[in-house]
């Protein structure tokens, strides 16, 4: 089976040719092309920008894909008649970033006379966790992961902090989410106050490294709380206060202090929210929420504190519980998670008529 998967949510015109046959695949090609020059001097994603840059680039990297899978004009012929379905993002995300992928998806879809299926973003970030590294697979075939569930997945990106449970292959629960920030938002808004530039996470990171986590006391907000929800808008805050009074005494800000002590204080909450919920669901002994995995996603996943930490705490803790995590490669967006979970609702038949298909900014799992 032959995917072409398309993803335009928010900042990162992506599209992906992934190749699927008896449980393993192929990256035949994929694309991420970045807007982040672009939106830097606005410490932000613009909207109005990102759609534009979107329309200006998407048939180019389809274009690309094409030529990138088929060598001449009668395997470039071959391949379009191999396609079996689009899979493209309708939502959540920005809408006119979204209009973008998905017109042009239904565009395709028209004139190829092939089926296409929505995708929602988050499902997609979640079956990045079904993708082996391609980096040594040198050409051959790798296996698609074989995830026990029910699994409890930690979404975290740059507009979602979510716990979901699956029961199985799309089946999702939300058990909770943050009352107000997404914890990427709140590394972007620290970099920005620190004046270390868009998107704030890989910076962060990399500065914390050479930072004491325990420099400054900053808040775990709703850390012993005994729901799952969460709320980063109150350590942001915090960060901000903490900057203001050591310039206010003409103190040379530690930046790696302050990025240490912030992304600790980050992962905190999200490891304790973690296994908090799921410990509660392998005790509960409620039908089909004895969770199996631990599954981590989004943009954030790529934080290699968290995933050290989530993992430790994981085997310490729960040591029956698989931890599983979205390859490097994979957390941030891409269009081969949005082919992969394309692949999924195939196999279910899950089809739209694309003169029926409809972005949704607001889409929820
Ligand atoms: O999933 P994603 O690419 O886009 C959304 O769906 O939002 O996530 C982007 C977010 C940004 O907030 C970015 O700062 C954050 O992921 N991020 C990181 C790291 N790499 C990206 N946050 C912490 N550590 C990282 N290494
Ligand atoms: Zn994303």
């Amino acid at each position: 089976m032959l995917i072409l998967g398309i993803e335009t949510s928010c900042d990162e015109t992506a599209i992906c040719f992934l190749e699927i046959k008896e449980g393993r695949f192929k990256i035949l090609s994929n694309i991420v092309s970045s807007q982040v020059r672009i939106h830097q001097k606005y410490g932000g994603v613009v909207p109005e920008k990102a759609a534009r840059k979107h329309l200006e680039i998407i048939l180019l990297i389809i274009k690309q894909g094409l030529s990138e899978v088929a060598k001449n004009s009668k395997e470039l012929s071959k391949l379009i008649k191999k396609i079996d379905t689009l899979a493209v993002t309708i939502g959540p995300g920005l809408m006119t970033s979204l209009l973008v992928g998905t017109e042009t998806a239904k565009t395709l879809a028209y004139i190829w006379g092939k089926p296409i299926i929505g995708i929602n973003h988050l499902e997609g970030h979640i079956y990045a966790n079904w993708l082996m590294s391609p980096s040594n697979a040198k050409g051959r075939m790798l296996k698609i992961k074989d995830i026990p569930f029910p699994a409890l997945c930690l979404i975290v990106s740059g507009g979602h902090t979510e716990l979901i449970l699956m029961k199985g292959h799309n089946q999702y629960q939300k058990l909770g989410q943050t009352h107000d920030d997404a914890v990427g938002e709140a590394f972007d808004k620290v970099a920005k106050l620190l004046n270390l530039g868009y998107p704030g996470g890989p910076i962060i990171a990399k500065l914390a490294r050479k930072g004491n986590s325990q420099a400054f006391a900053l808040p775990r907000p709703m850390i012993n709380s005994k729901d799952s929800n969460f709320s980063f808008s109150g350590l942001k805050t915090a960060v901000s206060y903490l900057v203001r009074d050591l310039l206010s005494m003409h103190h040379p800000l530690p930046v790696t202090d302050l990025c240490a002590s912030f992304q600790q204080a980050a992962i905190d909450v999200l490891v304790k929210k973690t296994v908090q919920a799921a410990k509660k669901l392998v005790l509960s002994g409620r039908k089909g929420s004895k969770i199996k995995s631990v599954l981590l996603s989004g943009g954030v996943a790529a934080n290699k504190e968290l995933r050290q930490q989530l993992a430790k705490k994981i085997k310490a803790e729960l040591p029956n519980v698989r931890c599983q995590m979205s390859d490097v490669k994979f957390c941030t967006d891409n269009a081969t998670m949005i082919a992969l979970a394309g692949y999924f609702r195939v196999v279910k038949r899950d089809f739209t008529p694309w003169q029926k298909l409809k972005i949704n900014p607001n889409l929820e799992l």
